[in-house]
């Protein structure tokens, strides 16, 4: 098991457009393997590869609820090709630390990809796992939190990390 560092807002990674995955190789299993044990160490319910940096098109989730037998989910190359509704729920981000807000995003999403084989998957997702999904999708676009928030929260999440950052560069 590795667990690998999260790259955080504003390292310039999370910024990049993911690449295509296009070889499903023992490297590319290592990577879902560490990116999964990352996850559930953060704790966090989804992860995409470019928070850990690598700018891949590559997502791990688990919505299951705390109570219920863990249940690891994966899709390379994921892609929303349905999407509708509309639903805001409160959002967290392993990138965008001590940061929530409500986003307002599809209530019902359909997402294609391949599975860890590279057979090809798709998935519907409603409520809190459409949520993850879009979120994920998002940041393989390079898209955070962040930038579906109104400009003024965004102004004032980003003055208060600028705080953060310098405290701890004072503090060592
Ligand atoms: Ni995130």
């Amino acid at each position: 098991m590795a667990v690998l560092n999260i790259c955080t807002y504003p390292d310039p990674v999370l910024k990049q457009k993911a690449l295509p995955i296009e070889k499903i190789d023992d490297a590319l299993q290592d990577l879902i393997r560490n990116m999964v044990d990352t996850m559930y160490q953060a704790p966090g319910i989804g992860l995409a590869a470019n928070q850990v940096g690598r700018p891949l098109r590559l997502i791990v989730f688990d919505v299951t609820p705390k109570d219920q037998p863990r249940n690891p989910r994966v899709l390379i190359n994921p892609e929303i090709v349905c999407a509708e509704g509309s639903q805001s729920l409160e959002e967290g981000c392993l990138s965008v630390p001590e940061f929530y807000s409500e986003v307002k995003r599809c209530s019902k999403v359909t997402v294609r990809g391949l599975d860890t084989q590279g057979n090809p998957v798709e998935l519907e997702g409603e409520g809190l796992l459409a949520v993850v999904l879009q979120h994920e999708i998002d940041h393989l676009d390079g898209i955070l939190m962040l930038d579906r928030i109104s400009p003024l929260k965004r102004a004032l999440y980003k003055k208060r990390r600028q705080k953060q950052l310098k405290s701890k560069d004072e503090t060592g």
